[in-house]
């Protein structure tokens, strides 16, 4: 198997042309967004891979210093490493690389935005949930082509009000057309993200 495809992953084969990338949170797996992903598109082809780094046992797709606080050099490698991994999973699997949508949660949401930072060729739509700023790169990319949902929590302590601001701010100078949502929440999801994911995907349909 090509060496690019080597992160833990589940493959469910879709009956459209879009395929969701599936990204958990700290401490979930690769089975762990499998539903989600199937209620927001039942028709869409899903990509789920666990997240490679440990915290205490935990799968992670990035180190952290503490909460909050990123390791910037094994988040800017690991987000090289799956932009590589969707790449080849699109060839190994077939489907099509320009119609990958990211469907994110807390640490797999921010490796998401990520992915739009600094590799934008692997997705043309993101949705966010409870995402906040990972870095910001030298130079902003072009997302003039890429359609975002950012589904915030107002109670969120992980991920602000303020944070999540300045994550809408910097992916619209870079171009991308983003929606934001904020749900009578905090950090876990509930129904109503569900129900604005698939009210967003119905109208954007990216
Ligand atoms: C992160 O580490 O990416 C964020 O703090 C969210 C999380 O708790 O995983």
């Amino acid at each position: 198997m090509n060496a690019a495809l080597d992160f833990v992953h589940k493959f469910v084969p879709g009956s459209s042309e879009r395929t969701l990338l599936l990204l958990h949170g700290t401490g979930g797996d690769e089975s762990d967004l499998i539903p989600l992903g199937q209620d927001i598109d039942p028709t869409a082809a899903l990509l789920s891979p666990r997240g490679k780094v440990l915290e205490n046992g935990m799968p992670r797709f990035f180190r952290r210093l503490a909460e909050g606080v990123f390791d910037e050099e094994d988040l800017i490698h690991r987000t090289q490493e799956l932009a590589d991994f969707v790449a080849a999973a699109s060839t190994h699997y077939q489907f099509d690389p320009k119609r990958v949508m990211a469907v994110g949660y807390s640490n797999g949401a921010n490796i998401a935005v990520s992915l739009l930072l600094l590799r934008p060729e692997t997705l043309n739509a993101a949705i966010l949930f409870r995402s906040m700023v990972p870095l910001v790169p030298k130079q902003l990319p072009d997302l003039a082509r890429v359609q975002i949902l950012i589904a915030a929590g107002k109670h969120d302590p992980i991920a602000s009000a303020a944070n999540t601001q300045r994550l809408v701010a910097l992916l619209q100078q870079s171009g991308a057309k983003v929606s934001a949502r904020f749900a009578d929440a905090a950090h876990e999801l509930t129904d109503e993200d569900i129900e604005t994911a698939r009210q967003w995907l119905e109208k954007a349909n990216p």
